[in-house]
């Protein structure tokens, strides 16, 4: 064993295969978009989820502040969105939304995608847990899903 340090603590973290998914959340008309990999299921009834934003994002407050948001679970075709939305302030340009009953903006031919209401922000380290239940839901059968492991996606 070695003394956990922040490098290899990220790196030991990245062993943890997960899927990954876009957090959107339309706010004064502009949609915010963040890939977050962070995602759980929490609940089967009520049906809920989890994800954690660092609390020193750029737009965490927008996160805050929302009613509802969107998870979209990228699939194998979308390593371009994920990308995209990784950076800092991203603009929508080249990516299709469809909107939920809320306007909660979702991104098209996901695997899935959960409209959710916020519930619950928790800050613990340098991250906050949003707790949201969901409200809606949609899945393409057929479409496979973007993996990230070692920090590279598969
Ligand atoms: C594969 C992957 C997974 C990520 N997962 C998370 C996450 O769970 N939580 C988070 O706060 N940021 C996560 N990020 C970082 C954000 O997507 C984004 O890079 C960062 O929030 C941008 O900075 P900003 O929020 O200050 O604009 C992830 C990035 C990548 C590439």
């Amino acid at each position: 064993m070695k003394k956990i340090n922040q490098i290899n603590f990220k790196k030991t973290l990245s062993k943890f295969v997960t899927g990954i998914t876009v957090v959107c959340v339309k706010k004064n008309e502009i949609i915010y978009g963040k890939t977050v990999n962070s995602f759980n299921s929490l609940s089967l009834n009520p049906p809920m989820v989890l994800f954690s934003l660092g609390n020193y994002s750029s737009s965490i407050n927008t996160y805050l502040k929302s009613e509802y948001l969107s998870v979209n679970i990228l699939s194998n075709k979308q390593k371009k969105i994920s990308e995209h939305f990784s950076k800092k302030n991203p603009s929508n340009n080249d990516v299709d939304f469809f909107y939920s009953k809320h306007d909660t903006p979702l991104i098209k031919s996901c695997v899935a995608n959960l409209e959710c209401k916020l519930i619950e922000k928790i800050k613990r380290g340098d991250h906050i847990i949003f707790i949201c239940r969901v409200i809606n839901i949609k899945k393409h059968d057929r479409v496979k899903p973007l993996t990230y492991f070692n920090s590279k996606y598969y």
